[in-house]
């Protein structure tokens, strides 16, 4: 056993990093982040090391000239010939305090002795609970990785997404033709590490290149990197070789783009034979900001050619997996680490319950996953999901194939719109309902949680523990039990507010609060709620009514069944809350 290797680099940002808008580019961190990363493999290895593969990375903030990036990789788990390392970066501001986590990402190295056999790396020692964490994790995610190419060639086939389909017939789509772009690198001494094998954080930077003016073919604007779906190293590359870098956009999902990149390398004599080697693949998801700052809506796109079509229903199938990874991994983090409720913090909690659900509200980059829900159905069977070792998930799929909602039916989907916002450490969920009722009955309705036992089919009780005041109270809820499972509950403050002025919504905002008269009993096990609630916006004589949750761990359960496909779980339960505000506006209007 060896004590977790760790590297950490440090970064100055100068022009000659950045991009025309003086911000760090994603290909120059995708370079330090290898090089670090790789540096803590051979030390655990002790050995050359090469990236086998790098996985989903998201980038949540810019950095720009004369800030600092801070690298620091370790080694999680080391497997047989590979390991786990995890790379967290850091952004600081030498001027101010400011200091942020901007990414996390995992990479995977695989141990090259000089001789060219294979070793048996010893294991990496877990000191702390974090490191024990860490442990369980690194063989889920290696799970993920090595099955992710079957996993969403299945996907495809499931959904019937197969390439004699359309693809996009809307008027006015954009044929991905035009985005087409190929270029061409020689590998020389300074692109090769020691061993003369090509630099993976090189390589990365290279796709990057391309798949930024692809995307910009599209969008004529500057598009910045979100998020990458693995980068898979096929085969080595070494200096000399000549690498071929073709890229195309592949689909459009609102505020989105996906761009596919692949690589091909060839010698000398490849290179006349035409004889290329398959070396990466990755797929590459841009957004862009308008003059405004403001994230443009990318067109539609269609493609006649069988690649395009396949290609297209293949980046559906990828933004449906990489919803599913982001929640097994996060429900597995879950802990319940609240302030208590006393008098010297309630004003404080208040104010940011209201604010923190408007700011949510508010973020840019939400994407509408569906208006039916339907095409998640069969991501379920095709991820085999279920990993987590509790039996949380279970349970919640239990209530939903159990109890059918009567209501479900009664509503055309197209009432019900649900959207996802992807960050960092979280993957929150919006739904939005258009409801006949006025939207002050719905505020009224929808504000005492009491009432939400009729329709919300996972609450079993629900009361007041506190008036905090007219506005603001304070309930312990439970959930109902199934196969026997401890129930959870939930203990939450309430918020809710009129609009201040015309335009402004009805808010009812809603958090997680600790009181040491309601500790955590034996019986239920206790939740955390950071952030949701209701917005309700006056439509005629109808409603608008959104309701947005922060997906942390303690929520998961709850939203999960419908992310990773198993269940209709939150379009029933948003069809119920329909039914009930209907129901109850009809009988008032006849008494
Ligand atoms: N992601 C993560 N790990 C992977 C992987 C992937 N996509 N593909 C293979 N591996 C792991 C295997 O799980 C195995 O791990 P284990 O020994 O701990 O169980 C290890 O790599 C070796 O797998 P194996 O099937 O024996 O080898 P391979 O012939 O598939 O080779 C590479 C794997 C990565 C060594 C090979 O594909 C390669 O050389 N790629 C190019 C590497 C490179 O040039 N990188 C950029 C420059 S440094
Ligand atoms: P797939 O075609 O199944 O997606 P590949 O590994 O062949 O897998 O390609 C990965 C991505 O690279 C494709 O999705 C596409 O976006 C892009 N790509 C592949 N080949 C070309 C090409 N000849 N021209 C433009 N882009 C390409």
């Amino acid at each position: 056993m060896a004590a977790a290797a760790q590297v950490h680099m440090c970064q100055t940002i100068f022009p000659a990093h950045t991009n025309y808008r003086g911000e760090l580019g994603a290909g120059q961190l995708l370079k330090w982040i290898d090089t670090t990363a790789c540096l803590a493999a051979e030390k655990h290895a002790g050995m050359p090391c090469v990236t086998a593969s790098v996985d989903d990375i998201q980038f949540e903030e810019t950095a720009r000239v004369g800030q600092i990036i801070s690298i620091n990789a370790k080694v999680n788990r080391a497997f047989t010939t590979s390991m786990e390392v995890s790379v967290k970066v850091t952004l600081q501001d030498p001027l101010t305090t400011f200091q942020k986590l901007i990414c996390v990402a995992f990479s995977t190295y695989v141990a090259k002795p000089l001789h060219n056999g294979k070793v048996d790396l010893k294991p990496v020692e877990f000191v702390t609970a974090q490191d024990f964490l860490e442990h369980t994790l690194a063989a889920e995610r290696r799970k993920i990785r090595l099955d992710h190419e079957r996993v969403c060639k299945n996907l495809v086939e499931e959904c019937g997404m197969n390439s004699e389909q359309v693809c996009n017939q809307e008027e006015g789509a954009i044929s991905t033709d035009l985005t087409h772009v190929q270029s061409t690198e020689l590998v020389l001494p300074p692109h090769a590490n020691h061993q003369g094998n090509t630099f993976g954080g090189q390589i990365m930077a290279w796709m990057e290149t391309v798949a930024v003016i692809s995307a910009s073919r599209l969008c004529r604007l500057h598009p910045t990197l979100k998020s990458v779906d693995m980068f898979k190293f096929r085969g080595p590359s070494t200096v000399g070789d000549r690498l071929v870098f073709n890229a195309i956009v592949n689909n459009t999902f609102q505020k989105s783009i996906e761009v596919g990149v692949r690589v091909e390398a060839f010698n000398c004599e490849e290179w006349a034979k035409g004889q290329a080697r398959h070396i990466n693949s990755a797929f590459l998801i841009f957004n862009a900001v308008n003059e405004h700052g403001e994230l443009i809506t990318f067109p539609r796109v269609k493609s006649i050619t069988k690649d395009g079509l396949r290609r297209y229903h293949g980046a559906i199938a990828r933004k449906k997996i990489r919803l599913a990874r982001k929640y097994i991994l996060l429900k597995q983090e879950d802990n319940c680490t609240l302030d208590f409720w006393d008098r010297g913090n309630q004003a404080d909690k208040i104010e940011s319950n209201v604010t923190a659900l408007t700011v949510l509200a508010e973020k840019p980059g939400w994407e509408m996953i569906s208006t039916s829900l339907d095409y998640l159905y069969p991501l379920c069977s095709s991820l085999k999901l279920n990993p987590n070792p509790s039996s949380r998930k279970a349970k919640w799929i239990g209530v939903d194939r159990h109890i059918p909602n009567p209501a479900s039916s009664h509503w055309p989907a197209k009432k019900i719109k649900m959207f996802t916002l992807e960050e960092t450490d979280a993957l929150s969920v919006k739904v939005e309902m258009q409801v006949r009722i006025s939207s002050e009955l719905a505020f009224s309705l929808l504000s005492d949680f009491r009432h939400h036992v009729q329709w919300a089919k996972h609450y079993s009780t629900c009361k007041v523990i506190q008036n905090v005041t007219e506005e603001d109270k304070i309930y312990h809820i439970t959930s109902i039990s199934i196969n026997g499972n401890k129930p959870d509950d939930f203990l939450i403050l309430v918020s809710q507010r009129k609009p201040c002025k015309t335009g402004d919504p009805y808010i009812i905002a809603v958090r997680s609060v600790a009181l040491t008269s309601v500790p955590p009993s034996e019986n239920y096990c206790r939740r955390e709620i950071k952030c949701a609630g209701f917005l309700i916006y006056p439509d005629g004589n109808s409603s608008f009514v959104s309701y947005c949750i922060q997906g942390t761990p303690g929520v998961m359960p709850y939203v999960a069944a419908t992310l990773d496909g198993s269940s209709k779980s939150i379009e029933d339960t948003a069809s119920g809350c329909i039914h009930f505000l209907e129901l109850q506006s009809s009988t008032m209007d006849c008494i």
